[in-house]
């Protein structure tokens, strides 16, 4: 493992731009639940019953219960490890970007600037109808709740069947397709179009590395797989590159 480690951060020495694409996995560590592994949350619940824009209209209540109680549960935990890991090596690089598909707030509060939330923030709610923005902090509603122009409140997360936010693709696309190392962390890296940000980027030539518990559908595809946990694998990566970049920065 140090091996490979050591030629992802020769690569990193080199390289103008980095992009870390994440999923549920890098959260888990900090025991929010993945969707798709044995204990996943799509094993316990139908997504098409609860993350969809018709489950929201046929059933309001249950929808935002739901997602009150993923809202508590994410205040609840703490960033882990691999969360400032991440947010530490963004400091080395001028072009930078965390690219993610969990909606857990989680890098921000890490300290990750600039980030690309494809998937939404479930901190951020608004009205379906006239799209007011709301902050509902401490307060979990255990049903439905109404703007004052009488619109349904819903979370600001992108549901199946719904489009990812324009700017947020649009800017994790560009900065993939022009990154000289990519990170894959703790995705299963099956729901598209967020998947094709490691691939746009192998394919634009940037060095590939999956840091995963399991082998996914990218492992083929990936130049470097270290397998293991985000949370114990990142750090040992930021360490090391910063311990060279010292060495390097001694030397001239
Ligand atoms: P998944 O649950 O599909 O995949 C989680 C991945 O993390 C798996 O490949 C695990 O092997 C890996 N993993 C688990 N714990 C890990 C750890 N400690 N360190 C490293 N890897 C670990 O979650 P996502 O790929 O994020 O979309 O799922 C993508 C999207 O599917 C989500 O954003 C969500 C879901 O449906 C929407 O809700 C639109």
């Amino acid at each position: 493992m140090i091996e490979l480690i050591k030629k992802v951060v020769d690569k990193l020495l080199i390289a103008n731009s980095v992009v870390v694409f994440t999923g549920a996995g890098v959260s888990a560590e900090s025991g929010i639940p993945t969707f798709r592994d044995k204990d996943g949350l799509w094993q316990k619940l139908k997504p098409e019953e609860l993350a969809n824009f018709n489950a929201f209209l046929r059933n309001p209540d249950l929808v935002t219960e739901w997602y009150s109680h993923r809202r508590k549960i994410m205040h609840e935990v703490k960033p882990n490890s691999g969360h400032y890991a991440i947010a530490e090596l963004e400091k080395y690089f001028e072009r930078f970007a965390v690219i993610t598909q969990n909606i857990d707030n989680l890098h921000r509060r890490a300290g990750s600037k600039n980030l690309f939330e494809l998937h939404g923030n479930i901190e951020r709610n608004y009205c379906i109808k006239c799209k007011k923005q709301y902050d509902l902090g401490d307060i979990y509603p255990d049903k439905a709740i109404y703007c004052e122009c009488g619109g349904l409140i819903r979370p600001d997360v992108v549901w199946f069947g719904e489009m990812l936010p324009e700017d947020q693709f649009e800017g994790a696309v560009k900065a993939a397709k022009t990154c000289d190392v990519c990170f894959s962390v703790g995705t299963s890296a099956v729901v598209f179009p967020a998947a094709y940000i490691p691939i746009y980027a192998k394919q634009s030539g940037a060095f590939l590395v999956e840091i995963n518990q399991n082998q996914t559908d990218l492992s083929q595809m990936a130049d470097v797989v270290l397998q293991g946990k985000s949370g114990e694998i990142l750090p040992i990566i930021v360490e090391e590159f910063k311990k060279r970049k010292n060495q390097e920065l001694k030397r001239n």
